[in-house]
């Protein structure tokens, strides 16, 4: 009984997840993905490949007498780079601090730079809808950045800027001490992963940064980018639900 409970719960999120983030389509049997073949019946999207969960583990860095907020009123101020010469405002990130699930992005882009918060443009709306989908209001996960200003044209963030800036990342997640950080992209992946060369190589494998576990997945602006593309929604469905059966449910 119990495992039908389950299952049925399993795939109402995964419902919930594509209704979310507009790929609900997937589910509906009015509109047949092309893959259904003749008879046009709906197919369940694709079952997650089994979630590899990491170990429960502890952060092994120092713990920080310090605050978010002193990090955020240092990162403010901060000039160490060239790209402070052209924000409006630093965007140190925001949150739960006592959330177990941390998102960590590339850097703040135009509507991020106007209000000095992380994920509000496009690509953070659908971030939203993906911490929705996952059962977590905004306002209970914690959400920062590699680089805390906005580089030139949302241009990749140089790596003397990424460098200049990852005291600030280290010192707030050793303050927060989540359970579980989402790398979203590229940018941030290289911040916990050495010598990847691309997003294929690690997408949905958990790696382990001093001891935590870090599920590298597909930015959100990629998904935007890419909005036809059900086979990257899926994956990023895959990969959220690895980080949820860790988490084990709130
Ligand atoms: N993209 C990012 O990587 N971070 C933001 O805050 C917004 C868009």
């Amino acid at each position: 009984m119990k495992r039908k409970s389950d299952a049925l719960s399993a795939l109402a999120d995964r419902v919930r997840f594509f209704e979310e983030i507009g790929a609900g389509f997937l589910f509906r049997s009015e509109e047949p993905r092309p893959e259904a073949g003749a008879a046009g019946k709906t197919i369940v999207a694709g079952s997650p490949r089994p979630a590899a969960r990491p170990a429960e583990s502890g952060l092994d860095l120092p713990r920080v007498d310090r605050t978010l907020d002193d990090v955020s009123a240092e990162i403010r101020a901060c000039r160490k780079c060239s790209l402070a010469a052209g924000r409006t405002k630093a965007v140190p990130g925001e949150g739960n601090p006592k959330s177990p699930l941390m998102f960590v992005g590339e850097g703040p882009g135009h509507d991020e730079d106007v209000q000095g918060r992380p994920f509000v443009g496009r690509a953070g709306q659908l971030l939203t809808k993906i911490i929705a989908a996952m059962g977590y209001e905004r306002s209970e996960v914690f959400i920062a950045n590699v680089v805390k200003c906005r580089p030139p044209e949302n241009r990749v963030p140089h790596r003397e800027e990424a460098e200049a800036c990852a005291p600030f990342l280290i010192e707030q997640i050793s303050i927060l001490r989540p359970r579980v950080i989402v790398a979203l992209g590229k940018t941030a992946v290289d911040f916990f992963v050495p010598n990847v060369k691309a997003m294929g190589a690690v997408r949905g494998v958990f790696q382990e940064w001093h001891g935590l576990p870090v599920m590298p997945t597909f930015h959100p602006s990629y998904l935007v980018r890419n909005e036809g593309n059900r086979e990257i929604k899926r994956m990023v469905w895959n990969d959220m639900q690895k980080v949820m059966a860790f988490l084990g449910g709130k």
